[in-house]
């Protein structure tokens, strides 16, 4: 075996870690899938090791302990009884896991967000007090500690919604309202992908959900609810008027000005978010440029026609504008 070859177990590992594994629960529903998991995984690496071991037995054995295998005990024992015992033993303690109120999912929950999946975003809404909703895109914010209950829809074709850090995945199917709860136990980002094909660009639909400690969450909560910042530089002003002229509003809504459409993301705050083309780009001026000028190339499908009538300067200035949107 070539050395390098030793190192690829260590690749496949590293694909365990950051921020959207199962494996590093920060939720409380992905803590007990995350046990059920290993319980798993020591279970059949011990029935493997004993299998292995008949096996080289059967194979390499005296005689003696070659016909104690084939004996008819050995197969009633070995291959009914123990996988009957051991089966039901796991039906049992996965059914007993997912008791209704073993992943939270008894009584009401402390924040309600509707997640619709759309191709290939998601829309965010968040329910306030009150009977409003806050509107917002690809990323969602939680409190840590709290019960929250995602409402699942999608209007187009089924999606699947899957935080791994924070609990198991549920479809989000047209015509059909679902649910999810999840309890972050940690503050942190973790991200979260559909986890059904959807189309195209169906591995571009990410999102990231970041719990934060609830006195963060309230003062975010209050800014998010809040209208659109009114444009600060010049380069914004001029950035905002292009964005009404060229209709952008039709599809996108800034809450506080003109634009107030619904097909696309709300932009209200767009600014304050981490990444663009749900989640799968980093925010960063070149990216939203490229996004705007012709989003096609980066996820083929997508709603957004290409703009490429705009010059690398009114990019610039839209860019400005969508940046300033905190
Ligand atoms: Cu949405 Cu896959």
């Amino acid at each position: 075996m070539k050395r390098w070859m030793s190192l690829l177990p260590l690749l496949a590992i590293s694909g365990c870690g950051g921020e959207q594994s199962a494996l590093l629960p920060h939720g409380e529903g992905a803590a007990e899938i995350a046990r059920l998991s290993w319980l798993l995984f020591f279970i059949c690496a011990v029935i493997f090791l004993i299998v292995m071991a008949a096996t080289w037995f059967a194979i390499r054995g005296g005689k003696q302990s070659r016909e104690w295998l084939a004996g008819g005990r050995v197969v009633v024992l070995g291959g009914i009884a123990f996988p009957v015992v051991v089966l039901t033993f796991l039906l049992g303690y996965s059914v007993w896991m997912m008791r209704a109120d073993a992943l939270g999912n008894s009584g009401e929950p402390a924040l309600r967000i509707h997640v619709s999946g759309e191709q290939w975003w998601w829309r965010i809404s968040y329910e306030r007090p009150g009977g409003t909703q806050i509107q917002s895109a690809n990323e969602i914010r939680i409190p840590v500690g709290a019960d929250v209950e995602f409402v699942l829809t999608a209007p187009d074709v089924i999606h699947s919604l899957w935080i791994p850090s924070l609990g198991g995945k549920v479809d989000m199917i047209p015509g059909r309202t679902t649910r999810m709860r999840a309890h972050a136990i940690r503050a942190g980002a973790y991200r979260g992908q559909c986890a059904e094909y959807c189309g195209g660009p169906h591995a571009f639909m990410s999102l990231s959900v970041i719990a934060m400690p609830q006195a963060e969450f309230d003062l975010w909560m209050k800014s998010e609810s809040a209208e659109a910042p009114p444009p600060k530089t010049s380069a914004e002003t001029d950035g905002a008027k292009l964005f009404q002229a060229a209709g952008c509003g039709a599809c996108h809504a800034v809450r506080g000005t003109e634009a107030k459409g619904v097909l696309g993301p709300d932009l209200t705050h767009f600014g304050s978010r981490r990444a663009i083309a749900a989640e799968t780009l980093p925010m960063s001026e070149d990216n939203i440029m490229r996004f705007i000028a012709d989003g096609q190339q980066l996820k083929p499908g997508n709603k957004m026609p290409p703009y490429k009538i705009f010059s690398r300067d009114e990019l610039k200035l839209l860019t400005a504008y969508l940046r300033g949107l905190r």
